[in-house]
């Protein structure tokens, strides 16, 4: 049941791609509190093809936690696919995924992300492409359509199996919604029931440990993709191994510690800093103080102040019973760019 291609995964649950969040830092720290495989957030085709040296950035990671190391890729054209797919592999991808939800213009007026989902055999025969050129087993995530006319899950699932698809994720939303509405997991359990042998990764609206089991138990897809509810809560996958959730002093090393792994990552300490302050925010969400310390957090440039602001607010920090639950203050649109 957790086989997934030439790979067996020790659990069912998975965190979703998120550009500018499912960095090496961020998976690594995923990987380490159990998630079963964290695939990078959306990388060019165009720019690996062109061995653009900012687009090949996005591809580091650690050989030593990430396993397998599954490297997410956009775009619309076969050949610059297949291409891409080959750069993957000869920097270490095990697993290739093809981005076909992005509901970004930027994206889909080129042909890719979301805009697969209008021209099923166009990312079929992507699939096929990639497939030869890299020999690596290829994942599909979709969305359930292009709008609420064009709900053709179904249709592609077929064609994507047929193409040789080792695996599908799918965000039961159409790319008119956006991230709007309710995921609709009747959808997840359809693809299921029509594709039994296909490892199905169930995605949308999974905010905690119990959520994630519902979905399992309800659908019965094969995997969980957890996106937004591991936002600032990577432990949410130890919860899920029946383990407990996070102490004041443990949340508070994270931090540092992804904090520091940031800075590194980024290698420029103010763009370091100013990225991570979304980090923070989420890390610090429905905690007492929250609101006070995002605020002065924002008005911090150096690595070192940051650091002490961490540690004064996170080493004594505890849930705020008193705050009404707000949702996640996510913003999308800077995060896709
Ligand atoms: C900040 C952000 C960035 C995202 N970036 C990507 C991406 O790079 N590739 C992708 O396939 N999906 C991306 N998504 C969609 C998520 O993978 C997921 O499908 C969606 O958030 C629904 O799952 P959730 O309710 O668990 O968050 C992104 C979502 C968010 C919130």
């Amino acid at each position: 049941m957790l086989r997934l291609g030439p790979f067996t995964l020790p659990n069912p649950y998975v965190l979703a791609p998120m550009a500018g969040v499912s960095e090496m830092p961020f998976r690594v720290l995923a990987f380490r509190l159990g998630a079963a495989l964290c695939p990078t957030e959306l990388v060019s085709s165009q720019g690996l093809m062109r061995a653009n040296q900012r687009t090949l950035l996005y591809l580091r990671f650690d050989p030593q936690v990430e396993r397998p190391y599954s490297l997410q890729l956009y775009g619309g054209d076969p050949d610059a696919m297949a291409l891409a797919a080959r750069v993957g592999r000869e920097k270490g991808a095990q697993l290739l995924d093809i981005n076909m939800g992005c509901p970004v213009k930027k994206v889909t007026k080129n042909g890719a992300g979301s805009a697969l989902l209008c021209d099923p055999a166009r990312a079929a025969a992507i699939v096929r492409a990639m497939r030869e050129a890299s020999g690596l087993p290829i994942t599909c995530k979709i969305r359930s359509g292009w709008d609420a006319r064009s709900r053709n899950y179904l249709q592609m699932a077929a064609a994507l199996q047929e193409a040789g698809c080792a695996g599908l994720a799918i965000h039961p939303r159409t790319r008119e919604q956006g991230y709007s509405g309710q995921a609709d997991w009747s959808v997840i359990a359809d693809l299921k029931r029509h594709f039994p042998e296909l490892p199905l990764f169930g995605n949308g609206d999974v905010k905690t440990p119990a959520d994630a089991r519902r979905m399992l138990d309800s659908t019965g897809c094969d995997f969980v993709m957890i996106g937004r509810g591991a936002l600032g809560n990577p432990w949410i996958f130890r919860e899920l191994a029946g383990g407990p959730p996070p102490s004041p002093e443990e949340r508070c090393a994270l931090v540092l510690e992804h904090f520091q792994a940031h800075v590194d990552f980024v290698g420029d300490p103010l763009g370091a800093v100013r990225s991570f302050r979304r980090h923070l925010a989420w890390y610090a969400h429905g905690l007492a103080g929250a609101a006070a310390f995002r605020a002065r957090v924002n008005t911090l440039d150096a690595p070192e102040a940051v650091a002490d602001a961490v540690r004064r607010f996170f080493a004594s920090a505890d849930t705020d019973r008193s705050a009404p639950e707000e949702e996640q203050d996510v913003d999308y649109r800077a995060a896709l760019g």
